[in-house]
């Protein structure tokens, strides 16, 4: 019994040995040590020794448990440790290796310009104002001196929702609601989405508009001149220069479109400015008297000065973009460019 306890002893102490992995060392434990195990065949065996000797033999088979029973645990841990400290090389991670970079996405050119433009009549003391797109033919034309049925209708086709409804076709609608709602003096911007049926390489159905009015006790053109004079110095270059040319339209009396110096060629005449040196920008003039009328203001106290740009007009000057179609294609290619 003893002889056959110490053999098994020494196997076990071999088989625990040869384990190399925590399936082999488990299926150990499970040999000597399991419900049919062999160490538990021998307590069976017991009952066939003398009373006398058995005493003695189960101590000694106890003993035999209590050290398989260390052996074996002793290793599972020395093999766990293993396992996981090879689990945690293989899987090791590299922080010094590049991330997958989300791309940042970037301001649509028009949006730059717009912002530009806005921040650089708010610097001069402008407010913004806005107003409905869907708006009354009222405020779009009767209000600002456009009767229905006036042969002024035509300089701006028109989508018509119904009779009274449209589609505005200028942001001028937002100065004679601002006109109706406060006292002079108004000093105000209104950039916004404006809508007329045109569709080339020059114009699109839908374009952005920066409208500007002052109302106060004495305007005239020469501060006109010098306020979109600052203007285009501000947004193209210090050396800018201005000029007005009579124009016509119903809300302001006199009239003028605007051009300033070609900032490609900066006068001399190149292919962006046709030869000529300069460029369209804008519609302004001195508020008609009958607009402030209209709107409830005393034309005999106040004077007004109007402007009104384009927005994707202004940026295709500014960068020199030959057709307004790109700005609206959205290809990724030309929109990073302005990153
Ligand atoms: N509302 C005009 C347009 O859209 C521009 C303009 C504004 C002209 C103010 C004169 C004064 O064409």
């Amino acid at each position: 019994m003893m002889e056959k306890i110490a053999k098994l002893i020494e196997q076990a102490q071999s088989d625990i040995a040869a384990s190399n992995t925590l399936a082999q060392i488990n299926a150990v434990k499970v040999k000597y040590l399991g419900k049919s195990g062999e160490l538990t065949q021998l307590l069976r065996g017991m009952k066939d020794l003398a009373p006398e000797d058995r005493p003695a033999a189960g101590k000694f088979v106890n003993q035999a448990r209590d050290e398989i029973t260390e052996l074996t645990d002793k290793k599972s841990k020395e093999l766990a440790q293993a396992e996981t400290d090879e689990k945690m090389l293989k899987e090791s991670i590299d922080i010094t290796l590049d991330g997958n970079a989300v791309e940042r996405g970037s301001l649509h050119p028009c949006t730059l310009v717009a912002n530009e433009i806005v921040e650089i009549f708010t610097s001069m003391g402008f407010s913004i104002a806005q107003g409905p797109e869907i708006e009354l033919d009222k405020f779009c034309f009767q209000m600002l001196n456009i009767p229905p049925d006036h042969p002024a209708r035509d300089m701006q086709d028109t989508f018509y929702i119904t009779d009274e409804a449209l589609l505005r076709t200028h942001t001028s609608s937002v100065q004679a609601r601002a006109m109706l709602k406060s006292k002079p003096p108004i000093r105000i911007v209104c950039p916004g989405k404006v809508y007329r049926p045109d569709d080339d390489a020059t114009h699109s159905p839908m374009f952005q508009q920066i409208e500007g009015l002052v109302v106060d006790e004495k305007v005239t053109l020469c501060d006109l001149k010098g306020l979109l004079e600052t203007f285009a110095q501000k947004l193209f270059d210090q050396k800018t220069k201005v000029r007005f040319r009579p124009s016509f339209f119903p809300f302001t009396e006199p009239s003028v479109e605007v051009d300033v110096t070609c900032s490609v060629c900066h006068g001399k005449g190149c292919r962006i400015c046709k030869g000529t040196g300069w460029i369209e920008i804008l519609g302004a003039g001195i508020v008609n008297p009958k607009v402030l009328e209209n709107c409830g203001i005393d034309s005999k106290k106040y004077k007004g000065l109007a402007f009104g740009l384009g927005i994707e007009r202004t940026t295709m000057i500014k960068y020199g973009i030959p057709d307004m179609r790109i700005l609206f294609e959205n290809d990724v290619r030309f929109l990073k460019e302005f990153k």
